[in-house]
């Protein structure tokens, strides 16, 4: 199969791609900069899976070292017992966000130790690690070594923290050796640390002349044992870079190590590209192995005060934000603002106008208008397109460039620069609805066949669209291919079937559902919208909502008014939502279906008083997600000052009765 897929000027063995993350410290619960680097290697894994390759994705834990030691008595507990706490957490949080990872190593498990014991023991029988007396300056949070000359202000260099004074007994690793055959290495392999500013930085750093690196301690116990020295615990950077062998069976005779090992590419930001870039390659050139393709260190996501750091107190928790806003939202928002190996700030208001602006109103709109259009025009039923005319051409050009782009920048890892180039394709859909005018169409009989190909056109934009963001965002996919009935077709979800336009089938049955993107109320807007569901205008002036008339609003046409769905509701269950004391969420039974609806009633109408009511409601609005429940229609109610009251019937009719 893989032969199959290989291109031309590709080999099998191109196709195999091994994609880690740093293994976490477990020495706090993870933020949304640690969410960010395992999202952007589960959008590569996800991505080079439906490229047909071989992909292994690697993400763990580092659980070693003085740092965890010390954390866990802190807490009276016995290092094993806390990490095993915390660690249960990061899964949780991996399972939450729909990370792919075909594995996940523990530095504390028996199959990493024994490869670290049998790496250090190599290096030490062919005389690269020999014993010392080291006396300097160690940063416990970092868990690295510092020379006098490095401090800034008598600080850790990396992470402005105060430095211990360290002395004891020590094995040594002679970095000092390799560093003009590592100096050559990269040099003559651009690709291998990216981007280009991290490859010059540490460039700059080797030459300014590595010292032999402490690999051992003897001041704390929580380690891996130096095998031939049972008091020396082994330097904690040096077990967890190992991590990258041990997970792939190295040393068991595992052929998964000689498969996926070449292919490495190891993600990170850039506070541990020189880990990556120096140590690292040493200890693999030492030992005889290959190096890893790629060290790809990205930015930082930076909160108001510094860089989000665990130690700094700093923390946005990712599962709150998952909870509020959805797992694609969170994801998108991630890999679409941090730019290409730059810094980027976090806030909470730039995600949700991630959301409204690029996920609600371009994408989610574009998909529900689609929809709704074959619905009202076709009756569900997507017909075959006729020749292509006017913007077509430049619609489905425009297609054709982005995936061209959309793979050179994913090819290079700058998810940021790929989303915007679908999101090229999303407006460039959009402005086609406003040049075909489909509403016009549909008016006109002898324009049946040209309204076919325009609902045909954007149907197939959706469906790529949808396929490209699906490494990004995989939840959302589903939703959209059972809407536009080709869910049990996985060859129309596949990458390949984006090549070409027009594999989008027709004369299937086409299902509109809720919208896909919510729109997200910030409180303002919550405000109002309570308002226009009949809340009393408590916050103005009493003088100034009595004075003024009802607002006039321009007059509308029968059709114009005939594009509401308005309906007899039935409300089946209703309560209270925590901490908005205005809002009330509502169990309403429409027909078949039942809904959710939040109405801004609650100052008016207990919970209980609700039940059994028939009410009329606006079916079609677009849903709202109100203090993270989604709404999906609105209750009608008449307001004045202080008097508020819904709508009823005055006689019996069955739920979903059409209002007009
Ligand atoms: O360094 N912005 O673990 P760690 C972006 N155990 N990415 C961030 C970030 C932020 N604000 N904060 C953390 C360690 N990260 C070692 C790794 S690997 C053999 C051993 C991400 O828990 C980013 O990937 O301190 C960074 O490099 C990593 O978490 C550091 O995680
Ligand atoms: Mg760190």
């Amino acid at each position: 199969m893989l032969e199959e897929k290989a291109s031309a000027g590709e080999t099998m063995n191109d196709r195999v791609f091994y994609v880690t993350t740093p293994i976490y410290y477990p020495s706090d619960k993870l933020h949304i900069g640690h969410a960010y680097t395992t999202v952007a290697a589960d959008c590569m894994a996800r991505y080079k899976r439906m490229r047909g390759y071989d992909v292994f994705f690697l993400t763990g834990s580092d659980e070693h070292g003085q740092k965890i030691e010390r954390k866990a008595a802190e807490r009276g507990m016995d290092p094993q017992s806390y990490v095993d706490k915390i660690v249960a957490s990061f899964q949780q949080l991996w399972e939450r966000l729909l990370i792919t990872n075909n594995d996940f190593i523990r530095t504390t498990e028996p199959r990493h130790e024994k490869a670290v014991q049998a790496l250090f023991q190599k290096l030490y029988e062919q005389g690269d690690i020999y014993k010392s007396y080291y006396e300097g300056l160690y940063c416990t949070p970092c868990e690295a070594f510092w020379l006098e000359r490095q401090l800034v202000d008598g600080n850790c260099p990396d992470c402005g923290r105060p430095v211990e004074h360290v002395k004891e007994e020590s094995y040594f690793f002679r970095l000092s050796k390799y560093q003009d055959r590592l100096l050559q290495y990269i040099e003559e392999n651009p690709g291998f640390i990216q981007p280009a500013s991290r490859r010059n930085e540490m460039i700059n750093f080797i030459k300014s002349g590595l010292e032999d690196l402490c690999v051992s301690r003897t001041s704390f116990k929580w380690g891996v044992p130096v095998p031939f020295a049972p008091d020396h615990v082994v330097y904690v950077w040096f077990d967890a870079l190992v991590n990258y062998l041990s997970a792939l069976g190295w040393q068991d005779g595992d052929q998964r190590f000689d498969h996926y090992w070449p292919h490495a590419v190891h993600l990170m930001a850039k506070d541990i590209v020189r880990f990556h870039s120096v140590i690292w390659p040493i200890i693999l050139m030492a030992a005889g192995l290959p190096l890893p393709r790629t060290i790809f260190g990205h930015g930082w996501l930076l909160l108001e005060g510094g860089k989000i750091s665990k130690s700094k107190g700093n923390v946005v928790d990712p599962m709150i934000l998952i909870d509020r806003y959805g797992v694609d939202a969170v994801r998108y928002y991630l890999l679409r603002e941090l730019p290409y190996g730059a810094d980027s700030y976090y806030s909470e208001d730039d995600l949700i106008n991630r959301i409204n602006t690029d996920l609600a109103n371009d994408l989610g709109n574009l998909i529900s208008r689609t929809l709704g259009m074959v619905k009202k025009y076709q009756g569900g039923v997507l017909a075959a397109p006729g020749p292509a005319e006017g913007p077509d051409g430049d619609l489905i050009n425009c297609a054709r460039e982005v995936k061209v782009e959309l793979e050179q920048q994913l090819e290079r890892m700058d998810f940021s620069s790929a989303l915007a180039a679908i999101w090229k394709l999303v407006r460039r859909a959009n402005r086609y609805v406003d040049e075909t005018t489909p509403w016009v169409l549909a008016r006109d009989p002898d324009q049946k066949e040209r309204l076919a190909t325009v609902l045909y056109n954007l149907s197939e934009a959706v469906r790529i669209l949808t396929i490209w963001c699906s490494p990004f965002m995989p939840v959302f996919p589903e939703r959209v291919f059972a809407q536009f009935g080709i869910a049990d077709q996985p060859e129309l979800h596949s990458w390949d079937s984006t090549e070409d336009w027009g594999r989008m089938p027709v004369n299937l049955r086409m299902e509109p559902g809720p919208g896909i993107f919510p729109r997200i109320m910030v409180e303002s807007e919550a405000e109002s919208q309570s308002e226009k569901e009949g809340k009393t205008a408590e916050k103005k002036p009493a003088k100034e909502s009595k004075e003024k008339a009802p607002e006039e609003k321009p007059q509308i046409t029968i059709d114009e008014f005939a594009r509401l769905d308005l309906r007899v509701a039935l409300v089946k269950s209703a309560e209270k939502i925590k901490g908005a004391d205005r809002l009330l969420k509502l169990e309403v039974e429409l027909g078949e279906e039942t809904r959710t609806i939040v109405a801004g009633i609650a100052q008016h109408y207990t919970p209980e008083s609700l039940v059994g009511k028939s009410v009329v409601v606006v079916a079609n609005l677009a849903p709202v997600k109100l203090r993270g429940v989604t709404s999906y229609g609105m209750i009608l109610a008449a307001s004045e000052g202080e008097a508020l009251g819904i709508l009823t019937v005055d006689r019996e009719v069955p739920p979903g009765s059409r209002v007009k």
